[in-house]
């Protein structure tokens, strides 16, 4: 990135689109102007900061909303920057929830995801279950919170508007009694300090508590015991994390006081799930995701001898296909995760590898729910290997399920459906399923 040269008076740029992060997109001339707070169908005025150095892209702060679009509301939530907040968490939230939906499905159009719908619920605040927070010294207390859009700028987050209010209730007790115990943040230049970060999941009524530190030797002993039966939290534990990556999420927890797991429901399956394992943020959608999983494209049932579900989680889908197919082979690689689905955690890479070199026979199913980095090459090559009938890949990152999906189509596999989800409303993030077929007709 390069400063941009001026004008450093604004430009008027009309929005057609958001990018992955929610930013309003419009073109300038040749130049792509990415501005954030702005929305498609939005006349805007707008101040270029710095230009992209390898693309025509320019990345500007709005000025003043010049046309706004019918669906423009106040952001019910406090922290949002429009209402003098930093966090940058929820970039639609100043959008109702019917345009939310229609900027996310032209997003997908724009990476050439046609989705049919996007389902959706009227249940759009407080509906998170899981949440993770950095931790950070906010003059003379603790505060958790998010880093504000590309930056390592901490944004308190209390009162947060979709997180639900157990899980606002757990941060708020953890930041109060890590204070008041003198507990010090993780400061990331001088490499010191004993809380990084904290991650929070609830069943809807009861709170586990992970804390996260660098620290080999950190002691969360007293913190643990303050915290149990304060906010609905029932467990408290803790990972250390040694990588540089910002997934925060560190070794396998270990319990230091309470439950070590909660008893989740999702779409009729019980499921038990330690303090890092993977849970979707909004049950309620991710239900109908899930179940979309066990039909074809078409909402007809899928049946057979043998299916594969790929980055699998704590169950819950191969629980259901386990209902549907005689045979399932699930493949996880979180160790938490893969014991509690009673498999050696394995890579797909690995998983795909050992049964082509089996030269067994072909699935009928293959249900893949990567992360959002996606599938990848070596995978999709993999897949295509396979033979299965059909492949459904449920995804939370549509740039790279995009890439994913040509990889798949040369390999051999047509494209019969594209639907959405919106598992969090007020973000840009959208969860998308696609259906695939080998060869060009698909069969039920
Ligand atoms: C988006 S989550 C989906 C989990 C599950 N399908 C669900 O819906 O609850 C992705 C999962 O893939 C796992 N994972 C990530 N990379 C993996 C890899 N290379 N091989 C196997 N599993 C992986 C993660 O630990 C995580 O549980």
């Amino acid at each position: 990135m390069t400063r941009a040269p001026s004008p450093s008076t604004g430009v008027q740029v009309a929005i057609t689109r958001i990018d992955a992060d929610g930013a309003g997109i419009g073109r300038v001339g040749d130049d792509e102007y990415v501005v954030p707070g702005a929305f498609p169908g939005e006349r805007v005025v707008a101040t270029p900061l710095v230009r992209s150095r390898h693309h025509a892209r320019v990345h500007a702060r709005l000025e003043q909303v010049v046309a706004p679009a019918p669906g423009r509301v106040r952001a019910p939530c406090e922290r949002h920057p429009s209402r003098g907040g930093r966090c940058t968490g929820c970039p639609l939230l100043e959008l109702d929830l019917e345009s939310q939906r229609r900027a996310k499905l032209d997003a997908l159009r724009a990476l050439g995801l046609d989705a049919d719908r996007i389902e959706g619920s009227a249940f759009a605040a407080g509906y998170r279950r899981s949440a993770k927070r950095v931790v950070f010294r906010r003059g003379g207390a603790l505060a958790l919170g998010s880093f504000e859009r590309r930056s390592h700028r901490p944004a308190d987050m209390r009162g947060c508007a979709i997180d639900h209010p157990l899980l606002s209730r757990a941060a708020d007790a953890v930041a109060d009694e890590a204070t008041r115990l003198g507990v010090e943040p993780w400061d990331e230049r001088s490499a010191r300090g004993e809380l990084e970060a904290v991650w929070l999941r609830t069943d809807g009524a009861r709170v586990l508590v992970t804390l996260v530190t660098r620290q080999p030797d950190a002691r969360f002993a007293a913190l643990a015991r303050a915290l149990l039966g304060r906010g609905g939290i029932v467990g408290v534990a803790a990972s250390r994390r040694d990588a540089t990556d910002n997934s925060l999420r560190g070794e396998p927890a270990r319990a230091l006081a309470g439950d070590a797991t909660l008893e989740c429901e999702l779409a009729g399956i019980r499921q038990r799930l330690g303090p890092l394992g993977f849970l979707q943020p909004h049950p309620e959608i991710a239900e109908r995701a899930y179940r979309d999983l066990l039909l074809t494209e078409r909402g007809e049932p899928l049946s057979g001898n043998e299916a594969w579900d790929l980055y699998a989680g704590a169950g819950v889908t191969t629980r259901l296909l386990s209902a549907r197919f005689a045979r399932v082979l699930p493949c996880e690689s979180y160790p938490e995760s893969a014991a509690a689905l009673g498999v050696e955690a394995q890579s797909v890479e690995q998983f795909l590898g050992e049964r082509l070199a089996e030269g067994r026979r072909a699935p009928t199913l293959i249900v893949a729910n990567p992360p959002r980095a996606g599938l990848g090459e070596a995978v999709c090559d993999r897949l295509a290997r396979t033979g299965a009938r059909r492949i459904t890949v449920m995804s939370c990152g549509p740039a790279a399920l995009a890439r994913d999906l040509e990889r798949l189509e040369r390999g051999g596999y047509a494209r019969c459906g594209v639907r959405a989800y919106d598992t969090l409303p007020g973000t840009a993030h959208v969860e998308v399923v696609v259906w695939l077929a080998s060869g060009a007709s698909p069969a039920p």
